[in-house]
């Protein structure tokens, strides 16, 4: 990775979590279903990117990119009919990324039951400016115990990205190292 986030400015004034949550809510349709009739991974992966995106740019304050994507769990099959909500915040912000977790609800469109979870996933975005160069982010503030809870579970799984990450490319170095081609 490089380091081109812009300048070397000193970081924008920190957020609330509270200010760039979002929930996005989806009816379930037979356009969103699989082979098996009940609806599709990826229409809740867009659903779940849709809603991390917004996060991000709002936190931000302007763009965001998707930079990964991980740990998305599906609970539960989603159905049509479903109302789907899905739920992300900023979890944890570093110098020009941020983690938003998502938690991802099904309740019947027309009964008044409650939600249950059915799905939830981790993002990574980088802000970027005009050029598409990651720019800083305002450090998010956790407000309620839980925030600080999910803040201190984002850094345990930032500092497993990046060992993955480096060890990954350590090995793909010494196999080119000793000649080996893939
Ligand atoms: C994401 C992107 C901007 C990172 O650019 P880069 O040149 O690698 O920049 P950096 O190495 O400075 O990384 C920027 C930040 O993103 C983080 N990051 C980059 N790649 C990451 C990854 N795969 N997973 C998690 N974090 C990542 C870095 O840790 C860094 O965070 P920090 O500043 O808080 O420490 C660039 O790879 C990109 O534009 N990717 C395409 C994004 C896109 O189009 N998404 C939509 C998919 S269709």
């Amino acid at each position: 990775m490089t380091d081109q986030a812009t300048g070397t400015e000193a970081a924008p004034p920190g957020k609330p979590t509270s200010a760039s949550r979002t929930t996005l809510s989806h009816i379930m349709t037979h356009a969103d279903t699989n082979l098996l009739g009940t609806v599709h991974g990826g229409v809740i992966m867009k659903l779940v990117d849709d809603a991390a995106g917004a996060v991000a740019g709002r936190h931000s304050g302007g763009p965001a990119v998707t930079a990964s994507m991980d740990e998305m769990a599906f609970l539960e099959p989603v159905r049509v009919g479903d109302l789907v909500h899905v739920k992300a915040q900023v979890n944890w912000t570093g110098r020009t990324s941020m983690e938003v977790g998502v938690r991802v609800l099904a309740e019947r469109w027309n009964e008044s039951t409650p939600a249950t979870q059915v799905g939830s996933a981790y993002l990574v975005f980088a802000a970027v400016d005009e050029e598409g160069k990651p720019r800083r982010v305002p450090p998010v503030l956790p407000e309620t115990d839980r925030d600080e809870r999910r803040y201190q579970e984002a850094q345990i799984r930032r500092t497993h990205r990046l060992a993955r990450r480096r060890a990954i490319m350590e090995l793909r170095e010494r196999r080119a190292a000793e000649g080996l081609d893939d």
